[in-house]
């Protein structure tokens, strides 16, 4: 119930969604061009960049001057990993980085823009596979997933596939939405018919339960949706599309209304057009070495 005393939109969007026959998933090529749109309006790219930036050169083991030697897993086109990379490189001589990237063309665009960073102290190497047909070697001092949990089949098998590839001591990072308020939307309208779909307190489990230690922590940012209002069968649609993981113009009238309530609800006090995108952070430790 609302504080008015009707139906609440929250309410409202899980009864029109109930009641739905299932709608297409988005196709890759859709995925990556949307994805692109969405992070464009978004302050959630660059405070992640700037959290990795902040805290993984603290990874380092102090006085060890072998390449330090990262896993990042569904790298995309490399937005927050070139960035990360080259970060990296100024902190210390070399740096060996491996991208596992199921979409062969967002690994392709992730590599080429690794190639352009100036200096010969990075080494890369990328899997156009998911992190089950990885076959390269650890140890690794970082096995990273930005947004990419939600993906797999299990990811209490990715942690652990992680954790045997990490040095003792090593890190594992998880950023990954929590369900509510704005993921609700992907879990109710996304299809996923392969697994349930996982969002931080399911990462959460799987970490704790598996007796990692786990820093937590919480990325604040915003999401804003003014172009579903000024160019909502353009940009709008894409960043929409995303949003929901399917395409918004399949769904029947009565969902787009209720999601378009739902988000007016979430809004951000004093800003109608922005809802809060936050993103939760995981650090695990592998069990072993204390840095
Ligand atoms: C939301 S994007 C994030 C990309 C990148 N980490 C970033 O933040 O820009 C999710 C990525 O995970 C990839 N992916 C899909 N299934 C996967 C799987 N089973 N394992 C790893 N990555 C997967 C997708 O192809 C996509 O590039």
């Amino acid at each position: 119930m609302h504080p008015s005393g009707t139906t609440s939109p929250r309410d409202l969007l899980l009864q029109a969604t109930d009641r739905m026959s299932p709608v297409r998933a988005l196709s890759p090529e859709r995925y990556a061009e949307t994805h692109r749109a969405y992070e464009s309006f978004s302050n959630q790219r660059s405070m992640l960049r700037a959290w990795m930036i902040a805290n993984v050169p603290g990874f380092l083991p102090p006085g060890d001057d072998r390449p330090f030697r990262v896993l990042g897993v569904g790298v995309g086109d490399g937005s927050v990993d070139v960035p990360l990379a080259e970060r990296l490189i100024v902190d210390r001589m070399q740096v060996d980085y491996h991208a596992v990237e199921p979409h062969s063309p967002s690994l392709e665009r992730c590599l080429e823009r690794m190639a352009g960073v100036p200096g010969s102290r990075l080494t890369v190497a990328g899997s156009p596979t998911d992190l089950a047909g990885y076959t390269g070697a650890g140890p690794f001092d970082l096995v990273h997933f930005v947004h990419s949990l939600y993906y797999v089949p299990d990811p209490g098998a990715a942690i652990d596939h992680a954790v045997c590839l990490l040095r003792p001591g090593g890190r594992l990072i998880a950023l990954i939405s929590p369900l509510e308020p704005l993921s609700l939307l992907s879990s109710l309208l996304a299809p996923q018919p392969d697994h349930p779909h996982w969002f931080a307190d399911a990462i959460d489990r799987a970490l704790t339960s598996r007796g990692l230690v786990v820093d937590r922590s919480m990325i604040d940012s915003r999401l804003d949706l003014t172009s579903l209002r000024e160019d909502p069968a353009g940009v709008g649609e894409q960043v929409l599309d995303f949003l929901l993981q399917c395409r918004a113009a399949d769904l029947p009238s009565d969902v787009r209304e209720a999601v378009h309530d739902y988000l007016a609800d979430i809004a951000l006090p004093g800003d109608p057009d922005a809802v809060p995108h936050p993103l939760q952070a995981f650090v695990a430790t592998a069990p072993g070495a204390s840095h």
